[in-house]
């Protein structure tokens, strides 16, 4: 099972009544309800292309009918695959999406391993300045990453550098599928490469978790474009570290997989999941998505009403999101 990692630009989102209804009608019942909420047009987008993506991954990927597919959510709100009961063996998959900004992606990986992915729009717009907005964040950054993040040599270079381990700490939180509350301090990251581009994948980042480094983790880390940047964690099933101290967050995350596990319980049988090869137009490992191949694979689940349809025509666009 190969990894997947898709991004799309939301630009290319071409607002029609027509196709907002071909996508509300290719998703879950649930979904097209906490959609309809939305108060701006553009987070709606955004939130849909992430349920759209998660969907074709396991249309296309992992050989799943796109109207069989069935999705959970944990307690935490992290989706996971209802896998049916003839497809036994394939679920050592694990997908996840981020959106931000202009970008919504999507990163797969297979083999039992938990994956994240987190994209950060870099900018700021706050009413404060920067060190102090800094201030208000000191405690989700441990001292040694501060000393890399003030080490820029201006605001922009500072902000990059912070999103960049924030990135980084959303990414390994959203592969644990915990939520806020856990205390980011225990966590903290060593970057080695200074920048991120958009023309390499960073993979020389490393973690200590508790003051202890954690080499099971690995890190992918891009920028799709000059305002944003992505990280992607992936923590394998069998890591070659066995370290006591560890064992906190790896109980955290064994909890994590063993409750995904438990909703999806179904014994055991034999179905290889599909080879899903990248295709060739990519940003840093991510494949880029155009909207017609996202809505060409789309599958009618159920049919919507108009009024659904308007209700979500008539929402303003967010000019800041
Ligand atoms: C749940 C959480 C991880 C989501 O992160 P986010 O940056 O707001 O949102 P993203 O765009 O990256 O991801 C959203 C998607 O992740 C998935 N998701 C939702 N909850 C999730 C969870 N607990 N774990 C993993 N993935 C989750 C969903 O697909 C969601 O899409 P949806 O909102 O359209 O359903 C975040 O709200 C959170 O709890 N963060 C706590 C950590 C923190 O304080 N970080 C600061 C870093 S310095």
């Amino acid at each position: 099972m190969s990894s997947i990692r898709w991004a799309f630009n939301t630009r290319l989102w071409v607002n029609s009544a027509e196709n907002w209804k071909m996508c509300l009608s290719s998703i879950q019942k649930e979904e097209v309800e906490r959609l309809s909420e939305f108060v701006f047009q553009n987070s709606a987008v955004s939130s849909m292309i992430g349920r759209l993506l998660l969907r074709r991954w396991a249309s296309k990927c992992l050989s799943l009918s796109w109207t069989d597919v069935q999705f959970g959510r944990t307690d935490k709100g992290r989706p996971y695959l209802v896998w049916p009961q003839c497809y036994k063996h394939s679920r050592d998959v694990d997908g996840n999406v981020s959106h931000q900004g202009d970008w919504v992606v999507f990163a797969s990986c297979g083999d039992g391993a938990k994956i994240g992915v987190d994209v950060m729009k870099v900018e700021y717009a706050g009413g404060k300045s920067v060190p102090e907005f800094f201030r208000l964040m000191k405690r989700q950054f441990t001292a040694q990453e501060w000393s890399v993040i003030m080490s820029g040599h201006n605001d922009m270079t500072q902000l990059a550098s912070f999103y960049r381990h924030w990135c980084l700490k959303e990414a390994v939180v959203k592969a644990l599928g915990i939520g806020i509350g856990y205390d980011l301090q225990r966590i903290s990251f060593q970057v080695a490469s200074e920048t991120l581009s958009e023309a390499t994948v960073t993979r020389d980042t490393t973690v200590e978790i508790d003051g202890v480094p954690d080499n099971r983790w690995c890190f992918e880390e891009c920028k799709l474009d000059d305002q944003h940047s992505a990280a992607v964690a992936c923590i394998p099933a069998s890591g070659k570290r066995e370290d006591s101290s560890l064992v906190t967050l790896s109980a955290v995350s064994n909890l994590v997989q063993s409750s995904n596990l438990s909703s999806n319980e179904d014994g055991v049988g034999a179905t290889q999941a599909a080879d899903c090869s990248m295709g060739v137009d990519k940003c840093c490992g991510f494949e880029l998505l155009s909207l017609d191949e996202i809505l060409s694979d789309l599958g009618e689940l159920s049919p919507v009403t108009d009024e659904l349809v308007q209700l979500f025509m008539k929402k303003e666009r967010a000019a800041w999101l």
